[in-house]
């Protein structure tokens, strides 16, 4: 195992590891333990239109069948034409918000963890700002990690609560029916648009964000990559001509074998430093890329079925947002009660992978 951060906030030890969960160098004492991170609202947003896996074999060469038993796969929405990012991104974040029980001025400092942006520059922190009315406050997008966005959004968001206590807005949102190309069977059937949020504080929440871990292997950049549109690869006449600024590479079966290695052994890691047992895990929510993955993920941790959660049958991959997402709705839906500890996980292109635990 390599590059895992680990920084428990208010509790006795931080440690700055590479290269292995164990042998990081340990600060002890460094903040007293009314300094902790709570998750205070929880938000999630999907557009309302459906778009089924026969809606798609109308439009490629595909079948429900194919999808449903490769990817688990039945619906998934996306985004009216008069919709952008922004407009998912301020639905979740206004929920979650609400749910805190704050207004946009109490906000101290927003994420938004997102590969496909409102623009290429600003970033969409820059417009969400403006649009929930939040004060001038720090405003940042984490992007290009693909789906381990949002998870690494709450380390990072940690770590900035260790040096000024805040309440920290943390979205993950992706419009991808707008940029992935519509013609490309393996790539456009896999996704779908969402958005989801939570409000990060210090004060005594519903749930406690334990601890984060996250690593990256640069090695793989190549086996999950939009290569069109930056400086190794511009956007040119050729790229336009040739669709490749809409072409997701992807080496699916790379991806799927490291997704499950990286997922699971990011879960065992912050069991690890937590001090718990998977039988203490009530709910795993894994980034939800494909049903396939997410069963071997369980497996892998020996957890029974009925505590992984699964919505990507509803709405496909929706990138950052799937954890945010999913935490949101198995909140709702009272997948998660009180007491429970919840662990996230995801990976993106990059490869990245990170993890959460959190105590309800
Ligand atoms: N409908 C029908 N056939 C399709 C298809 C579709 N939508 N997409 C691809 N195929 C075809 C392929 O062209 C290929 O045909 P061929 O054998 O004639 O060349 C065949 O199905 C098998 O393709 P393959 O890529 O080997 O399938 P797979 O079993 O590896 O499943 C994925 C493909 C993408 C579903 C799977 O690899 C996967 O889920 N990987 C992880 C990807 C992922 O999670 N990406 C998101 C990361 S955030």
């Amino acid at each position: 195992r390599c590059s895992v951060s680990s920084t428990r906030i208010g509790h006795e030890q931080i440690r700055l590891a590479s290269g292995g969960a164990n042998r990081g160098i340990t600060i002890s004492s460094l903040k007293e333990a009314d300094q902790l991170a709570f998750i205070l609202g929880f938000g999630g947003y999907v557009p309302d239109r459906i778009m089924t896996n026969d809606d798609w074999a109308e439009l490629v060469d595909t079948d429900d069948e194919w999808i449903t038993a490769r990817t688990g796969i039945k619906e998934r929405r996306f985004a009216a034409d008069d919709q952008s990012t922004l407009d998912l991104a301020a639905h979740a974040a206004e929920k979650a918000m609400e749910d805190a029980g704050l207004t946009a001025a109490e906000i101290d400092e927003i994420i938004v963890a997102t590969d496909t942006p409102e623009a290429y520059t600003p970033d969409t922190a820059s417009f969400l700002q403006h649009r929930l009315g939040c004060r001038e406050v720090p405003a940042y997008d984490l992007g290009g990690s693909g789906c381990a966005g949002f998870v690494q959004a709450l380390d990072v968001a940690r770590a900035r609560m260790l040096l000024q206590p805040k309440r920290i807005l943390i979205v993950g949102v992706e419009l991808i029916s707008r940029l992935m190309s519509w013609k490309d069977r393996s790539f456009c059937v896999l996704f779908g648009d969402a958005a989801g949020a939570v409000v990060l504080g210090p004060e005594d929440g519903r749930a406690e964000l334990l601890d984060v871990v996250a690593g990256t292997d640069g090695s793989k950049t190549e086996i999950l990559t939009l290569k069109t549109g930056g400086t190794r690869y511009p956007f040119n006449a050729e790229s336009l001509a040739s669709g490749a600024y809409q072409h997701l590479d992807m080496d699916g079966r790379r991806v799927f074998r490291e997704a499950v290695h990286r997922m699971s052994t990011a879960v065992e890691d912050l069991l690890e430093n937590t001090q718990r047992t998977i039988d203490e895990v009530a709910l795993v929510i894994p980034h939800q890329a494909n049903k396939r993955i997410i069963d071997a993920v369980g497996h892998k941790l020996a957890i029974p079925e009925e505590r992984v959660y699964i919505n990507v049958q509803d709405y496909g991959n929706t990138g950052s947002a799937t954890v945010p997402f999913a935490l949101w709705e198995a909140k709702e839906t009272g997948r998660i009660r009180p007491g429970d500890l919840v662990a996230v996980t995801a990976f993106g292109a990059g490869f990245h992978w990170a993890a959460a635990a959190i105590q309800f």
